[in-house]
């Protein structure tokens, strides 16, 4: 640093980018120092694998299918491939892992979350980053933070207002686990407005919370040209813009001028940028990849294969229709577009390329071979299709919906098409399974006239061998939903205009506060379709001698459970643990706070064992600023589903335990230096969603 200028150091601290870019290529990328052997860096979409319209890459299941498996070592796995495909395409930074939460199921990007819950998005989200940092690639965990929508994304009108407990409760969790376990590089921060102040200009999340209370040592870029207020953004704690120089470059350099941005601001913002880029390995082990290699490989096909697989969820199953049994299925009918022509994957920057598609098809013609007869139709035609269904054993209807970043849903139903299809098919064949490719929440209104579901989200390239690998019983279906299915809309948390998407004038009312996903089900006391966790499989468990023990010294709660497989098969199973708090707490009624994917042989039994550390029992109180255990009885919930915990006890807390204490409130951002009057005309992203538009449905290349 002490050898830059200070023009080189302004350059470290923005995009290279001038005007909009839609051709294949990173998002962004940053001017190396050739004079001081500093590499540029380059970033690049997403969460599903290495996006931005760049092709020879592999297409995995979208994020919220690797949430559906629960299993943190295939996160794992499935991070190190963006990793090493990111890094063998000479990409420094992943953007990626998606974390905001599901507010609702209409978001247009819920498919490249993780879901609702902030433990399962923790405990999945810190492997990926642990995953992509390993292949010496710097994570950018995405957006910091409150970003739930879609609608008036990046406008004054998508104006988070939501309480200090609701995020740091629900909003936060994830961001600080990226920090505090998965020790990420870098932090992106969101298009939404929270409380009234720009994300990317909001110095309590970027400055007060990230970097001083969680004391993150990383850079936070901009999210793609995200509506700044001036250099402001850089004094609360922005050090990075992307993907161009509209908003720091030259105004900056002025800023520091007139004394409104401090020159050691500007030193902390390149401090960061190269600690992180030294620290990952991109100075001393330069990538020498360049964006057009190949860097498909067997092995990260086979991981796409299988999370696709482990995180479908079968829903309904009923006759022990699936898996289907050899002797009896002679013939299958399969129908629908999404048959030949899968929604494989979601749309706008977490959008993988492939030209490998394994179609559903396919993958069932494979696996069927030869001496079963299976037929298909793209459904145009209801009775056609019907007819097809009547004359096989068995129909599978493959249907889906497209989200895309940009857009939200308005409705949680399929289209018209797609449920007249189904109710067509079902009506011809009793023995139908239906397929759903969503990339959230949906509802089912033909769900009682059909044998079986499946929900396989957006799978990826290997869609269909990994749809047949479960239809024929080769992988038994463990996946469990991180989403909520709600029987209506009407049953959402956030049903009314004010909370979403919002009114004019008013922001959105984040008033539901912590009852969001089945918090909001359970406190409600609304019964779902398909409840949270929840996911059938083709054997069966128990649960049984529930022990839970308290060391008074640490606070840890230690939790033992036996599962017994009592079914026929080899499976997996997701044991759960939800705690129950006293009434004095004010939280929701039970809340996911541990959990383990576990494999067992038919008729086996095992010990399975959880601990929760002390933080586990505490809420964020208000008043004081800081977590807090609070003195009562808590309940411990185990089973393998938000709506199926067989066993439970109580353990007690006699007296109230202090938790970490926040900073005292920070001075509004205003204060803190920096102009909101020197904005320079940036493209809007508006223009950039609409450039980004071809990229908004799905692309089947
Ligand atoms: C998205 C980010 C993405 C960026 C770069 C933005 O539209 O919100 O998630 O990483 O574009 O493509």
């Amino acid at each position: 640093m002490k050898r830059m200028t200070r023009a080189e150091r302004l350059t470290m601290v923005h995009g290279t980018v001038t005007g909009i870019v839609t051709e294949p290529g990173y998002a962004g990328s940053v001017a190396g120092v050739p004079r001081l052997c500093i590499p540029p860096l380059h970033l690049a979409d997403g969460p599903g694998g290495v996006g931005d319209l760049i092709s020879g890459v592999t297409q995995l299941p979208a994020p919220v299918a690797l949430a559906a498996t629960w299993d943190p070592g295939l996160a794992r796995r499935y991070g190190a491939v963006v990793g090493a495909e990111a890094r063998g395409k000479g990409i420094g930074v992943a953007l990626a892992p998606t974390v905001n939460i599901v507010r609702d199921p209409r978001w247009g990007r819920a498919f490249e979350s993780l879901g609702e819950d902030p433990y399962l998005t923790s405990t999945i989200a810190t492997p990926v980053i642990e995953g992509i940092q390993s292949q010496r690639v710097i994570a950018q965990v995405k957006h910091l933070a409150a970003y739930n929508q879609e609608t008036n994304r990046d406008t004054a009108a998508d104006d988070a207002i939501v309480d200090e407990r609701a995020l740091r409760e629900i909003y936060l969790p994830a961001f600080d686990a990226a920090v505090h376990r998965a020790h990420v590089g870098s932090v992106m921060c969101a298009y939404s407005t929270v409380n009234g102040v720009p994300a990317c200009a909001n110095q309590v999340l970027l400055t007060d919370v990230l970097k001083r209370e969680w004391r993150f040592p990383g850079f936070v870029t901009s999210d793609w040209y995200a509506d700044l207020p001036g250099t402001s953004a850089a004094a609360a704690g922005l050090d990075m813009q992307m993907p161009d120089n509209c908003m720091f470059g030259p105004a900056l350099d002025a800023a520091i001028t007139a004394g409104r941005v401090s020159g050691a601001r500007l030193d902390d913002m390149v401090r960061r940028i190269l600690t992180v880029m030294f620290a990952t390995g991109i100075v001393d082990h330069p990538s020498r990849g360049t964006i057009g290699d190949d860097v498909r490989t067997a092995a990260h096909r086979t991981l796409a294969r299988e999370v696709a697989a482990e995180g479908t969820v079968l829903l309904r199953n009923e006759h022990a229709l699936l898996p289907f049994d050899p002797t009896r299925v002679r013939s299958i009918a399969v129908v629908g577009a999404a048959g030949a022509d899968s929604f494989h994957v979601g749309g706008g920057s977490a959008t993988v390329l492939s030209n490998e598609v394994v179609s559903p098809l396919q993958g069932i013609q494979e696996r069927a071979g030869a001496s079963v007869r299976v037929t298909s139709s793209l459904g145009t035609d209801p009775g056609r299709a019907a007819a097809l269904a009547a004359s096989a054993d068995v129909a599978v209807v493959m249907v889906g919906r497209a989200d895309a970043e940009s857009h939200d849903h308005t409705a949680l139903d399929l289209d018209r098409a797609a449920n007249r299809l189904v109710d067509a098919v079902a009506a011809a064949n009793p023995n139908t399974v239906v397929v759903l490719d969503t990339g959230s929440a949906v509802v089912t209104p033909w769900l009682d006239r059909v044998g079986a579901v499946l929900e396989a989200w957006y799978p990826g390239q290997e869609d269909g061998h990994a749809l047949a690998a479960v239809l024929f019983g080769d992988v038994n279906p463990s996946g469990k939903l991180p989403v909520t299915f709600p029987a209506s809309l009407a049953d959402v948390p956030a049903a009314t205009a004010a909370q979403w998407p919002g009114t004019t004038g008013n922001g959105v009312a984040y008033s539901e506060g912590l009852q969001v996903g089945y918090r909001g089900y359970d406190a409600r006391d609304v019964t779902p379709q398909f409840a949270f966790g929840s996911g059938l499989s083709y054997t069966t468990f128990a649960f049984r001698r529930l022990q839970v023990t308290r060391s008074t010294s640490t606070g840890r709660v230690k939790v033992g459970v036996d599962v017994t497989n009592t079914g026929g098969r080899a499976g997996a199973d997701v044991v759960q643990l939800y705690v129950g708090y006293p009434s004095s707490a004010g939280e929701p009624p039970r809340q996911l706070r541990a959990f383990r994917r576990i494999r067992l042989a038919p008729g086996h039994r095992a010990r399975v064992n959880l601990q929760l550390d002390a933080s586990a029992l505490s809420h964020w109180d208000s008043r004081r600023r800081r977590s807090t255990a609070s003195a009562g009885d808590y309940e411990i919930f185990v089973g393998d589903a938000s709506n199926h915990l067989p066993v439970h006890a109580t353990t007690r807390l006699t007296r109230t335990r202090p938790g970490t204490r926040a900073p005292s409130p920070s001075a509004p951002p205003a204060a803190a230096g920096g102009d909101a009057s020197d904005r320079q005309r940036c493209p809007a992203d508006g223009a950039f969603a609409m450039a980004n538009g071809v990229l908004s449905t799905p692309v089947t290349p």
